[in-house]
């Protein structure tokens, strides 16, 4: 499928059939993955393909109820990885912010590049960040070592097309998202209460869960949703080896 269509009909689809992906479609993921950029060249991000239904379940249940991820035919983890680093000696115990911060970009790039090498193949799936309540459980589910840490996680599967969206979840305005040269502060609020009721339409005419929130209630309920783990959160990535603050 042509590239741009292909990021232009992006959806999150979350519903999958009971089928493997192709084996064909699993090795062009692959090769888009470790051809992705990787800040000074340091590849620091290990993806971990599960595909064991146990340790799918075992996760799901870690994640909380959302992510469907015991349904789901496979779930590929992006990590932090300075374990190669080390052991070419230049890494020692603890890794500077800003190296850190290096990796989360290319564990987050790579995740793009293998959601898009699957819909350019046909297949669909959800970045998932909702795994991260149970950071420590999980990675030791997966034997992550020092130096290592998940970062982002995505489900992949053959779409169930039953619960693809007829409409894709609208974007604020392009020109409050992209901005020529310098910043500027676009908000208004006629428009805000324009986007807010397209929002709002869309979400009641959703296949999967119709329901009549306006973007800004989305987000505040999203929001409230969060508590301590966010400290957790912080803690692991501190045990892991990697500074924080
Ligand atoms: C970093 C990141 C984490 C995400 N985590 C989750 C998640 O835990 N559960 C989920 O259902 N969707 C998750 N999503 C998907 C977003 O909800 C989705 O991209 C957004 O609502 C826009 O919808 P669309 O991708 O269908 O256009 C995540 C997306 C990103 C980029």
């Amino acid at each position: 499928m042509d590239c741009l269509q292909v990021l232009f009909d992006h959806q999150s689809l979350r519903h999958f059939k009971d089928e493997a992906l192709p084996q064909t479609a699993v090795e062009n993921i692959k090769r888009a993955v470790t051809q992705t950029s990787s800040a000074c060249f340091f590849q620091v991000c290990t993806t971990l393909r599960i595909t064991d239904r146990e340790l799918l379940i075992k996760i799901g249940a870690l994640s909380g109820g959302t992510m469907k991820l015991a349904h789901a035919p496979e779930f590929w983890l992006f990590c932090l990885d300075f374990t190669k680093l080390a052991h070419a000696g230049f890494i020692q115990r603890s890794i500077p912010f800003d190296v850190f911060f290096n990796g989360i970009n290319d564990c987050s790039m790579a995740c793009q590049s293998a959601l898009t090498a699957a819909e350019a193949q046909g297949l669909g799936g959800v970045a998932i960040g909702g795994f991260k309540r149970r950071i420590s459980e999980i990675a030791q589910l997966l034997k992550l070592p020092h130096l290592t840490a998940p970062v982002l996680g995505l489900v992949l599967g053959v779409p169930d097309e039953a619960y693809r969206e007829p409409q894709q979840k609208p974007r604020l305005p392009q020109d409050w998202l992209i901005m020529d040269n310098m910043w500027r502060d676009p908000f208004d609020e006629k428009m805000f209460a324009v986007y807010n009721q397209e929002f709002a339409d869309y979400a009641a005419r959703r296949v999967a869960g119709p329901s009549h929130k306006t973007w800004e209630q989305a987000c505040s309920a999203m929001l409230a949703k969060r508590d301590a783990t966010a400290d957790d959160l912080v803690q692991y990535y501190r045990s892991q080896g990697f500074t924080i603050g």
